[in-house]
């Protein structure tokens, strides 16, 4: 395909549309080599006791400055919601049993946060204002449910924001249950059947 976008190109014998189709070509291809690099610059790992200042930061901002659809922007549901969003509170996370916190690391800083019990419940996945809709909530959501299938889960289940609904549902998520209330916000409950292709596709 490329090779055959350069001969048109470098003969100038064709249309205009042919020069637009080149281009677009072009910026598909860099677009793709632009998420490539991406994918290689940024790292998901187990988090460690010293990110918690750091994950705090990124969840509060999240819920903050993405969840506006649950929230509403009220101070009081802000305020219920981010009042275990705290560094300490995140450290005991961290260190729980039967309990993964992992981080999406991009040149040092952390850009999204993720948590899954060992029975497969997904209770964090928050991503930062600064990273949103470059593919790392999905690559976050396949290392959960690859670590929910590494400590024997066939199930992942959580309580989706009203933000999240349609992401969930993309990737593989159905509904599964009547809404619950949190935080005085709605969360949906949605599981989704682990196969161990899954983490990796
Ligand atoms: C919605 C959200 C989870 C998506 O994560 P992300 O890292 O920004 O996005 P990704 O690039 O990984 O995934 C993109 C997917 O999000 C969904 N999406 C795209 N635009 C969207 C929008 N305007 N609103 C909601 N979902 C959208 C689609 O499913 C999209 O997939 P597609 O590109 O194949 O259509 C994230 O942006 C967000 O708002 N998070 C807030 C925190 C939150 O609610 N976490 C869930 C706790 S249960």
């Amino acid at each position: 395909m490329l090779p055959v976008c350069v001969t048109f190109v470098a003969g100038r014998a064709d249309s205009k549309s042919v020069d637009i189709l080149c281009a677009l070509h072009y910026a598909r291809i860099l677009s793709d080599v632009q998420l490539a690099l991406h994918y290689l610059r940024m790292e998901i790992r187990d988090a460690k006791a010293e990110d918690a200042r750091a994950a705090a930061q990124v969840l509060r901002r999240s819920i903050a400055e993405l969840c506006a659809a649950d929230h509403g922007n009220d101070p009081v549901i802000l305020a219920q919601w981010l009042s275990n969003k705290t560094p300490e509170i995140v450290a005991s996370w961290i260190t729980w049993p039967n309990n993964s916190v992992l981080v999406a690391v991009e040149n040092d800083a952390i850009i999204a946060v993720g948590a899954v019990t060992d029975t497969g419940l997904i209770t964090l996945n928050y991503v930062s204002p600064d990273a949103r809709f470059r593919g790392v909530s999905r690559a976050m959501l396949r290392a959960l449910e690859a670590r929910a299938l590494e400590r024997g889960s066939v199930r992942c289940t959580l309580n989706s924001t009203e933000t999240a609904r349609r992401f969930y549902l993309a990737n593989g998520f159905a509904i599964d249950g009547s809404p619950i209330r949190k935080h005085g916000v709605s969360g949906y409950p949605m599981s989704k059947r682990l196969a161990p292709h899954d983490s990796l596709t």
